[in-house]
């Protein structure tokens, strides 16, 4: 059954990614998570890895497949911000953020491929926002990098569908994350207000979602957008 198989994480030593990785344990499933600082949560293989950089990508998965096994679910989580105006951002606001969110997804996307097209099974999880769909003033860099997530799993979906492999996109609102704590407590109410939900969602809720995704009841799902927003992005 499905609750052995080797999952990666990436970012699981805090906020969403740990959320999901310590999910993962709970289902009996054997995690592994990549973290640059930190561990990740009890019951976890902790790897070093920056998704920035192509071959610590490669030793992290080496490490993981000799110490638990092929990859066989993949959480693309990673991910950072660096908000600020369009007139005000730089090129290195620009670039590092698309360079982690998607540049981040394609490198450990691309590693996990190999395992997974010879097993014939994978689950790839890349973790967007519903600010890829929706839009955000101050979050241009941070925006574009999410929502080519979608056009990222939809092509992958065209590739990898019939060889057992699903790619789908879990766009998450508000979570209570350090990144959202970051933000001025009057923007969080402004926030809470335009969400149905009233409320920001815990990382467990998020994880739920991704451990679904990656079930035997998810196998025909493939090239969606699950938003975990509280209706905050309907119709986006
Ligand atoms: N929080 C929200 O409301 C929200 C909403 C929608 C989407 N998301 C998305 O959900 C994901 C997780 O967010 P979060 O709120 O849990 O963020 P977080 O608490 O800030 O954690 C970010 C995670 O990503 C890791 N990371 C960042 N840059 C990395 C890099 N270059 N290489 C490897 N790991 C890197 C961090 O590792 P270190 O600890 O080493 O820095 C950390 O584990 C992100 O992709 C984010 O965009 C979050």
């Amino acid at each position: 059954m499905s609750a052995d198989r080797v999952v990666l994480v990436t970012g699981g030593n805090r906020g969403i990614g740990r959320a999901i990785a310590e999910r993962f344990v709970r289902d009996g499933y054997r995690v592994a998570v990549t973290a640059r600082s930190g561990e990740g949560p009890e019951g976890t293989l902790t790897v070093r890895a920056d998704v920035t950089d192509a071959a610590a990508v490669d030793a992290a998965f080496t490490e993981v497949e000799q110490k638990l096994g092929p990859i066989e679910i993949l959480v693309a989580n990673a991910g950072i911000t660096k908000d600020t105006l369009l007139m005000r951002m730089s090129e290195d606001d620009f670039d590092s953020v698309v360079s982690t969110n998607l540049g981040g997804s394609f490198r450990v996307v691309k590693r996990a491929s190999k395992g997974m097209l010879r097993a014939r099974f994978g689950r790839i999880v890349l973790i967007s926002s519903v600010v890829g769909l929706y839009g955000s003033a101050g979050q241009v860099n941070y925006a574009a990098s999410k929502s080519a997530l979608v056009g990222f799993a939809r092509s992958l979906t065209r590739e990898l569908g019939a060889r057992g492999i699903t790619t789908n996109v879990v766009a998450p609102g508000f979570i209570e994350t350090d990144m959202t704590a970051e933000l001025p407590e009057d923007t969080q109410k402004q926030y809470k207000a335009s969400i149905p939900a009233g409320r920001f969602a815990t990382a467990d809720e998020v994880a739920g979602v991704v451990t679904w995704l990656a079930s035997d009841d998810a196998a025909y799902i493939s090239g969606a957008v699950i938003p975990v927003d509280g209706g905050l992005g309907m119709g986006h």
